[in-house]
């Protein structure tokens, strides 16, 4: 059983530590997401962020360490319940099913996680991505690159999740649809139904989109603090190349 603490985040993680096959990734990863917020997990390739939210949605288990998602311990549920409980994850790379149309992607997975169709939830994503409606019925696979995140990111809001997690939503994909992923996310923020997890790369895309970040090297947070506080400094020590 678990107990409700109080709390001003919406999600808290606490002294993770996650091993992959007797090597320890995470060694004590810490952050707090504040309610209606843009959250911003940054970091160079290898330094442990798609690991972080492997292990938020219970599909890496925690050496030690605490997620507190409303005040309620997750950290032992299994991915499941943690999606039932408000998580929606869109996994780095495409995760949708190819010999599947749009639609039926859409809604596979949707009665797993307890959730119903719902026609304001659906019309929204018409509105943030209308070329989901104008490829209702074509397979997933048939879309680019681009448009399949997109429609991963559609099948991820249809859970009406509290907190969406997104790893590297824009890698590989053409500047106009990074564009209209950025705009998606502006207008989820503006919205403040939910909080949003994004790991990314691509600092301009952080720096316009994120209220607060996070910089990880070699598994534990080096740097973190509200956007305005990234400086040139911190990137050029953390995250450029
Ligand atoms: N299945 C695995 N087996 C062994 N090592 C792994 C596995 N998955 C990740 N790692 C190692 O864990 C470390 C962190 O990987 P992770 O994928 O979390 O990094 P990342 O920050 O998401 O990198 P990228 O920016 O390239 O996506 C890396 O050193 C990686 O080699
Ligand atoms: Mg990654």
């Amino acid at each position: 059983m678990s107990v409700a603490t109080p709390t001003s985040e919406k999600i808290l993680v606490d002294n993770m530590r996650v091993s992959i096959g007797g090597s320890t990734i995470l060694r004590g990863v810490g952050f707090g997401i504040r309610e209606k917020s843009v959250f911003c997990l940054m970091g160079r390739n290898g330094v442990g962020k798609s690991t972080t939210l492997k292990a938020l949605m219970g599909l890496l288990p925690l050496d030690s360490g605490t997620i507190t998602l409303d005040g309620e311990k997750i950290h032992r549920m299994p991915t499941a319940l943690r999606a039932r409980a408000g998580l929606a994850y869109v996994p780095q790379g495409r995760d949708i099913f190819p010999h599947l149309s749009v639609e039926e992607n859409l809604y596979i997975g949707l009665k797993a996680r307890g959730a119903k169709k719902d026609k304001e939830e659906i019309d929204r994503v018409f509105t943030l991505f209308p070329i989901i409606r104008e490829f209702l019925n074509r397979k997933g696979g048939m879309l680019s690159g681009g448009q399949q995140q997109q429609l991963a990111i559609s099948r991820a809001l249809l859970t009406k999740p509290k907190l969406l997690i997104l790893d590297e939503p824009t890698e590989g994909i053409q500047p106009n649809i990074i564009d209209q992923i950025g705009d998606a996310i502006k207008m989820l923020r503006e919205e403040g139904k939910m909080a949003i997890l994004l790991v990314e790369q691509y600092l301009d895309f952080c720096r316009e989109l994120g209220d607060d970040f996070a910089i990880l090297d070699r598994g534990s947070v080096c740097a973190s603090g509200q956007m305005g506080d990234l400086s040139d400094g911190i990137v050029k020590e953390f995250l450029t190349v």
